[in-house]
């Protein structure tokens, strides 16, 4: 089997931070979250990965490579706008050729990885096989309409009248048939090719297509509470180590995990968190589900249930910090310049809660 790993995308919803970064490179408990769909891929025993690339295609280019940090071999598909995720199979043809393969859409976070399911599809001779999730706002979705067999019936995309709660989730796979499908079908109201409707042609015109129902969790990383969201989740499952120095004077619980270079003085960290490598955290407080990024530095301040970027510096902030993401090179101190007052250089799209 091969992978296709959809990273295109514009990442509006996650802007200022997606001005600068494709939103499949910000790190979730520090690792891109592209980097884990990666690991997830070659977990499942998958070697060949596509990547099909947008307007920050370079970006990607850069920090994945040919993929051998990984062991897999990777092949960039860059795609001219997009136009919808069975587009992106369309211009994958042939890289993919007649194998069968999983498609994961790069900004996808999903619990326990995908190796059951890779292997229930790369033994059958089913056509297709999608997973199906449970959630709260079905209509933000592809949503799935299935009989009491727990045979598809249906496809809907963002339907304003969900017929189920049984999300698609972003991870799909098929056999060539499915080209046929993504040539047959029209662009929706949405101007794209979508790949509910490719798989909705399939079940059309006979071809075996089956549900999985995943019941764990599934977070696509859309907006920044979701960021945050996933950032929780990974936390809470990743092992823990301390790598770096943690002075005598400091605290940390067994669910932190501090990695090489970084130092953490007079301080009391709590997890799940991790901090990254060179960090210094220096009389501060850092509290579960914080992620900090490498080479950051925290002085005199509180934080928690946040992610930080790398090189960033928070230094004497007087109150805590919480449900907040926070870039690269940011910096957030106490300005000793009059007039006592806030002063922000914030980029575009910015949100600053204050007190
Ligand atoms: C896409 C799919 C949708 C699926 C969702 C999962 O939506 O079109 O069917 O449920 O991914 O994240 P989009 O992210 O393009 O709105």
């Amino acid at each position: 089997m091969k992978g296709l790993i959809l990273s295109g995308g514009k990442g509006t919803r996650l802007r200022p931070l997606t001005f600068t970064r494709a939103k499949q490179l910000i790190p979730i408990a520090n690792k891109p979250v592209l980097f884990r769909v990666i690991e997830a891929i070659r977990d499942a025993g998958i070697d060949e990965v596509g990547i099909v690339i947008g307007d920050t295609g370079d970006e990607i280019r850069q920090a994945v490579g040919a993929g051998s940090q990984w062991g897999v071999n990777i092949t960039y598909i860059p795609q001219s706008a997009p136009l919808g995720l069975a587009h992106a199979v369309k211009i994958s043809q042939e890289f993919l050729g007649d194998d069968r393969f999983v498609m994961f859409l790069g900004d996808n976070v999903i619990q326990g990885g995908i190796s059951p399911l890779i292997s229930q599809f790369a033994d059958s001779d089913w056509n297709s096989q999608i997973v199906l999730t449970q959630v709260d706002e079905p209509e933000h979705y592809g949503v799935a309409e299935l009989d009491e067999q727990q045979q598809i019936v249906r496809l809907v995309e963002k339907p304003r009248v969900p017929p189920s709660n049984l999300a698609l989730v972003g991870i799909y796979m098929f056999d060539h048939h499915i080209f046929e499908a993504v040539n047959a079908i029209q662009p929706s109201w949405r101007g794209e090719l979508e790949i509910t409707d490719a798989i909705q042609w399939l079940v059309d015109h006979g071809r075996r297509v089956f549900p999985y129902i995943h019941n764990g969790w599934w977070i696509d990383t859309g907006k920044s509470s979701d960021m945050l969201a996933a950032n929780d989740r990974v936390l809470a499952e990743i092992c823990y180590e301390v790598n770096g120095y943690v002075d005598r004077d400091s605290k940390i619980d067994h669910l932190v995990t501090v990695e090489a270079g970084a130092e953490i003085i007079n301080s009391v960290v709590r997890g799940p968190t991790i901090i990254g490598e060179g960090c210094r955290i220096v009389n501060s407080y850092v509290g579960p589900f914080t992620s900090i990024h490498n080479q950051t530095v925290i002085e005199n301040s509180e934080i928690e249930h946040s992610i930080v970027l790398d090189n960033s510096h928070i230094r004497d902030v007087p109150s805590r910090i919480v449900d907040s993401i926070i870039g690269r090179e940011v910096e957030v101190t106490v300005s000793p310049i009059k007039p006592k007052a806030y002063k922000m250089t914030l980029g575009d799209n910015s949100k600053v809660g204050l007190l």
